[in-house]
């Protein structure tokens, strides 16, 4: 389905874990005006992360409109709006009123793990990863939303009458922009729930009873490039469609333009997630990585496998608000590079357990090889060589699972402004490093999805031909000091791991 449009740009909404951004594109896919605001992180209990949905909806208009504001344009040249979003991420909130029953549990939040040791335990792993592509692991969200129907008054019965609703952020964020008038999700997001089908692109009843989820709650789900709604009137000034809607992941795969099979991308935001293209094949792991929908057009899935890392930018913003080693994060890499290297310090940024390829929710943040001439510096240091190591560990576990190594890996996400980390990931891959001109890949992704909607491009190809030059690190690390840092990288993790 295509809107048709003569209006001349696109607003991307980009709800990340940490920050609230909105940026207007022209026709060129270039950005023109950007607005953000970082929001507060709820830690109510150890391995807890909760979000304020109030929080994000504000943030959420308030950059839209500033950054509309700001471009010059005026509402009525946004010929569309596309969503994109940190996954997983849950928010139930009540029809009637629109009101959340509950903070948002956010993908980092460990506090369903054991209810995922129980499930495993009765035998239902195969299951999940045969229908869903995911593993039962608390970063997914239908334990999530269990948890909340289990620990907030009435809320299951409520849920069962179909009082309540539940949605990922941009499904929440889609419900306030329509005033209620929509609640649907799209395939990739819908794709992060475990109740998900994603061969028969439904919702799949046999996993909602396993995992306590009424389908009461359930949005309606459609492509990513798809006439969701429009914006309700006075909170513009001119109604805009909200065309195109994708988990964050999914989207910068698109921003990327990474649209054959075999071509990846690494973004390095709050975690970091490495996605390679498979094309309409959905390819089962064998090294636990995850089989996901990487976008929906016109019915048709084209699938990707992922590595999942919890924590990448997330430990810089932790040496900075957490212990204050640094009080700005771009601070880290003056003080990385002032050091030939990281002393024998290895951090395992474990702050919410281990991802892809472990799958370890116990395991926690650790630091070894401290001596007396261990500095903030070396500390900065071994967060960053930290994102490599565990980029590496990604791609070597693709790569056991049959998959060609791709000659280049696009990476984006603020972390990757950074030379020394993209040499040092290039390094470690041992592929080319490509970073494109502009960093806001994922936002650029919503925005196309939402562009090819109402025709501002008129398919893939227009999009990957308004890509810019790109800067390549190509690897130049001696292979002997390479293995070496590889071993004490592996060192440590083992150290790590609490279920190796
Ligand atoms: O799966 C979680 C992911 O979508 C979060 O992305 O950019 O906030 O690290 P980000």
């Amino acid at each position: 389905e295509r809107l048709v449009s003569d209006r001349t740009h696109i607003l991307a909404i980009d709800q990340g874990t940490t920050s609230t951004r909105a940026i207007v594109f022209d026709i060129h896919a270039d950005p023109v005006a950007t607005a953000q605001r970082e929001f507060q992180q709820h830690y109510p209990n150890p391995g807890w992360v909760e979000h304020d949905p109030e929080d994000i909806w504000r943030d959420t208009l308030a950059t839209a409109r500033e950054a509309i504001e700001q471009s010059g344009v005026g509402a009525d040249a946004i010929a569309a709006i596309g969503i994109t979003n940190q996954r997983e991420t849950v928010v139930v909130w009540d029809r009637a009123t629109g009101k959340p029953i509950h903070n948002a549990i956010v993908w980092q939040d460990r506090r369903t793990a054991d209810v995922c040791t129980t499930l495993k335990e009765q035998g239902h792993e195969d299951l999940v990863r045969a229908r869903t592509g995911l593993l039962l692991d608390p970063y997914f969200s239908g334990t999530k939303v269990a948890w909340i129907l289990d620990h907030v008054d009435g809320a299951r019965a409520r849920a069962e009458r179909g009082e309540l609703a539940f949605g990922t952020i941009d499904c929440f964020l889609l419900w306030r922009l329509t005033d209620g008038k929509v609640h649907a999700t799209d395939a990739t997001n819908a794709g992060r729930t475990l109740l998900f089908d994603i061969h028969a692109q439904r919702w799949d009843e046999e996993l909602c009873a396993l995992i306590g989820v009424p389908t009461a709650l359930l949005p309606e789900v459609h492509d990513n490039s798809h006439p969701f709604g429009e914006t309700a009137p006075g909170l513009f000034g001119a109604a805009i469609p909200i065309a195109g809607m994708a988990g964050d992941q999914q989207a910068a795969l698109l921003g990327q333009a990474c649209f054959e099979a075999g071509m990846a991308k690494s973004t390095y935001g709050t975690g970091c997630f490495m996605l390679l293209n498979t094309g309409d094949k959905a390819i089962l792991s064998d090294n636990r990585l995850l089989t996901t929908p990487a976008y929906r057009l016109d019915g048709r899935t084209t699938y990707a496998l992922e590595g999942s890392i919890f924590v990448a930018g997330a430990a810089i913003k932790w040496l900075r608000d957490g212990i204050g080693v640094i009080t700005r994060a771009s601070q880290t890499d003056d003080l990385a590079t002032r050091v030939p290297d990281s002393h024998g310090v290895y951090m395992v940024p474990a702050f919410v357990g281990l991802g892809a390829p472990h799958w370890d929710p116990d395991a926690r943040g650790a630091i070894f090889g401290l001596t007396l001439g261990a500095t903030a510096a070396h500390l900065a240091r071994a967060a960053l060589e930290a994102v490599g190591y565990q980029t590496r560990d990604l791609l070597t576990a693709m790569v056991d699972d049959g998959s060609t190594r791709p000659k280049v890996m696009r990476v984006d996400g603020g972390m990757a402004a950074n030379d020394w980390l993209c040499q040092f990931l290039a390094d470690l891959l041992e592929i080319e490093v490509e970073r494109p001109a502009h960093l806001e890949i994922t936002a650029l992704g919503a925005a196309f999805l939402a562009g090819l909607c109402v025709g501002l491009w008129p398919d893939l190809d227009a999009l990957a031909a308004t890509r810019k030059q790109a800067k390549r690190f190509t690897p130049k690390m001696d292979a002997a000091l390479r293995e070496q840092l590889i071993a004490g990288w592996r060192d440590a993790l083992a150290r790590t791991l609490r279920h190796p």
